[in-house]
């Protein structure tokens, strides 16, 4: 994909690339290491405000460069799965220009259809089939994506579902009292109920994420339904949630890992924009950019240690429901929140232990930490 310059002034944009890259490449090459058939889904292709000829820096260019990249990996090691994508875009002007951007490409079956993503059910189920389909759900705004109609796709096994919840957006609206606008959000949530879990909330962001969240859970089925925070550039607020849902343990495992890295790149990217901003409202260049500096201020530290003593409570609750926790379980649980990954859940077991609320059996010297077989056993827990 095109580097961070590249997005100037929507910076969110190329963050928003940057995970599905990555993500799209491991779920893909760790579906295709034991499947035969991977299918992503893009239901709101675009192109879509794109500064590239090329379609470069769009969802759908992304993603056939990063597929035939998995192919070629797979290939070494003797796996040629198949691998297609479906594209959806409903607007003509976009539309044909995405059809002739991929109207070359032979080396992926690619189908790309003219219409609304909602109506297009039918077609993205038959032509997903019995494969393992990734569907990424990356709207303008919070409208053509009601739970209720896209639960099909939700429901579609083995598959996994992303989705940009445009939080920002979303939270302007919601206090809109026309029927209208009030309906569409009963359609996003998938039923009524949504404004008493909203409105009567003490952390009305948390709660919104989170009643989607749920909501999307319940309509697909999922296990683990996670996301992760998109900020504005230049302004410490959320700007959208990518909202994850899977039945893999595996595959939350993977997201977590992409956090971690996109976590850095976000610091970097909304250091330099900021960066930016200042130097053009007040005329006067700065001595380091983002790139001179070893380590650029880390923002996200204080959520992460938030995140990480609910986390701790978290393992706590798990213990006093059941004396017994393996490993693996406990990794799953916690890696659901937000900014928490494996090496610290790794860190709070071995806190737990060392304070005598917790043993780990299996864990024997020399090993050193919990990993995958062991088993967290209740001790006293504050
Ligand atoms: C945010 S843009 C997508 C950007 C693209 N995924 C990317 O990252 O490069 C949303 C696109 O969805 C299209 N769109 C809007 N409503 C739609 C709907 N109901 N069904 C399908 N496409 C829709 C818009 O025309 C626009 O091109």
């Amino acid at each position: 994909m095109k580097p961070p310059e590249y997005y100037r002034g929507r910076e969110q944009t190329y963050l928003k690339h940057f995970f599905l890259e990555r993500y799209l490449e491991r779920v893909a090459y760790n579906i295709g290491s034991f499947y035969n058939d991977f299918v992503y889904v893009d239901g709101f292709s675009g192109p879509w405000q794109s500064g590239d000829e090329a379609l470069d820096d769009t969802s759908f260019m992304i993603a056939i460069q990063k597929l035939r990249q998995v192919r070629e990996g797979l290939a070494k090691v003797g796996r040629t799965p198949k691998i297609r994508c479906m594209f959806i875009e409903r607007e003509p002007g976009p539309y044909h220009a995405l059809e002739a951007a991929v109207r070359d490409v032979t080396d992926i079956q690619i189908e790309t259809l003219n219409g609304e993503f909602e109506h297009s059910i039918p077609e993205v189920l038959k032509f997903v089939g019995k494969a393992f389909s990734l569907v990424f759900i990356d709207p303008t705004g919070w409208t053509g994506f009601g739970l209720k109609q896209i639960t099909p796709i939700l429901q579609h096994r083995p598959g996994e579902v992303l989705v940009n919840f445009m939080f920002d957006y979303i939270n302007r609206f919601l206090d809109d009292p026309r029927p209208d606008i009030s309906a569409s959000f009963t359609e996003l949530f998938g039923g009524p109920g949504w404004e008493t879990a909203v409105r009567s909330a003490v952390r009305r962001e948390d709660a919104i994420v989170e009643l989607y969240r749920e909501r999307m859970r319940a309509a697909g089925g999922f296990t683990h339904v996670t996301s992760t925070r998109i900020l504005k550039p230049t302004h410490d607020r959320s700007y959208f949630y990518l909202v994850y849902g899977t039945r893999h343990f595996k595959g939350l495992v993977e997201f977590r890992e992409v956090e971690r890295k996109a976590v850095d790149e976000q610091e970097r990217v909304r250091f330099a924009a900021k960066q930016e901003s200042r130097e053009t409202r007040t005329g006067q260049t700065e001595l380091f950019s983002a790139d001179d500096l070893a380590s650029v201020p880390a923002s996200f530290e204080v959520e992460r240690s938030v995140q990480r003593d609910l986390a701790v409570e978290q393992l706590r609750a798990l213990l006093r429901r059941q004396a017994k926790v393996p490993y693996e379980d406990a990794l799953a649980t916690l890696l659901e929140l937000p900014l928490v990954w494996e090496g610290d859940v790794k860190l709070i077991i071995l806190g737990l232990r060392g304070a005598g609320e917790l043993d780990v059996a299996g864990l024997n010297p020399p090993e050193r930490t919990p990993k995958k077989g062991h088993v967290l056993v209740r001790k006293n827990l504050k």
